[in-house]
């Protein structure tokens, strides 16, 4: 793509050449089907519209300087994929078909993948929907398995410099036993009230609290939520949150550079212990945060006063790049080389 723009390229769809599609009939999956159309036919009474039986992934190829085009830990996603079609009683896609519908769809658009060192990355979103006709509240019978492509730029728009988030106390994104823990359209729906809000008051995204008890930070918006404090590196634990890739890549590489590690619960109030704060997914990267804003508490957390982010989340975010674009060895075993 000679033309393309790569260095300004928002996190957002563009059309690139093809998709590709698998249908579960029968109690089986088909072949995997390659098409150029960006549309779908769809019953009017699919499960998916009528009672939300969706549920997505999303992950990133990456172009390294030797020309090579990687993939950051896809059997992750494969494995979260069945875990969340599961959670809402769907058809599961078996990993190995996950993984061919990947390879495949990458190389059907290796123009798009974005040269080494433009910013930008190839965004691979798979997708699984209730296709197959229902009126009565129960699972489909018949599923439909996509995977399409488009190159993106940074979630933030910010990219590294830090952003400023909103607590919000009056939506809950997740039950506590409800379905945060699995990647479904569903959570994404209940989100948007809570997002919109905070970008209409000036911020980059919510952040969302512990649907019970309001005292314990979940995540932010479509990202995890990580504070660093006296060489600890600190994450929620909770049940109604993702379980984020990104997430669970920065503790091992936190713990490999001699930080402390810490997944448990995180009071509200400890946002005033951190030195650093920030929100981290395949989307997001690593995004600092500069400023909390509590609005119902009347309190303001600030971190990056100095405009930069800190030096922890700075080191955690050289490293994972690095690796994940093959500029340092891959010691952990999450690279997978497409080409
Ligand atoms: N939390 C939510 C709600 C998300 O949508 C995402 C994105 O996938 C994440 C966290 C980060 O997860 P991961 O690092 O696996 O992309
Ligand atoms: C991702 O990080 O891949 C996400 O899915 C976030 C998003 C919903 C845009």
């Amino acid at each position: 793509m000679e033309n393309l723009d790569w260095k300004s390229l928002p996190f957002g769809y563009m059309k690139t050449d093809y998709n590709i599609r698998c249908e579960y009939k029968d109690g089986k999956w088909g072949e995997l089907q390659v098409s150029d159309s960006e549309y779908i036919d769809i019953h009017i009474a699919a499960t998916a519209l009528h009672y939300g039986q969706e549920a997505f992934e999303g992950l990133k190829a990456y172009k390294g300087k030797d020309g090579k085009t990687r993939l950051f830990r896809w059997e992750d996603n494969a494995r979260r994929f069945i875990l969340s079609a599961d959670g809402i009683k769907m058809a599961q896609v078996p990993v190995d078909k996950f993984r061919e519908a990947l390879f495949r769809v990458i190389s059907l658009n290796s123009r798009f993948v974005p040269p080494y060192g433009s910013g930008a990355t190839l965004y691979i979103r798979p997708l699984l929907y209730g296709s197959g006709a229902e009126v009565g509240v129960k699972p489909a019978a018949e599923y439909t398995f996509i995977v399409f492509v488009t190159p993106v730029g940074p979630y933030f728009r910010e990219g590294i410099k830090p952003v400023n988030m909103m607590i919000c106390r009056d939506v809950d994104r997740a039950a506590p036993k409800g379905t945060g823990i699995f990647k479904v359209g569903g959570n994404y729906a209940a989100s948007l009230r809570a997002g919109i809000a905070a970008k209409n008051a000036g911020f980059s995204s919510a952040i969302f609290l512990d649907a019970k008890t309001k005292k314990f930070i979940d995540e932010c918006g479509p990202a995890n939520f990580f504070g660093i404090r006296d060489n600890s590196y600190v994450t929620p634990r909770s049940g109604s949150i993702l379980n984020s890739i990104t997430n669970r890549s920065l503790i091992e590489l936190a713990q490999s550079l001699g930080i402390k590690a810490e997944r448990r619960r995180v009071p509200v109030t400890e946002l005033a212990e951190f030195s650093e704060t920030g929100a981290c997914g395949t989307a997001a990267v690593i995004s600092p945060i500069g400023k909390i804003v509590d609005p119902e508490k009347n309190r303001i957390y600030e971190y990056c006063k100095d405009g930069k982010p800190g030096p922890v989340t700075m080191k955690l975010y050289n490293k994972l790049t690095r690796i994940q674009c093959g500029d340092e060895p891959d010691d952990f075993g999450w690279i997978t080389l497409v080409d």
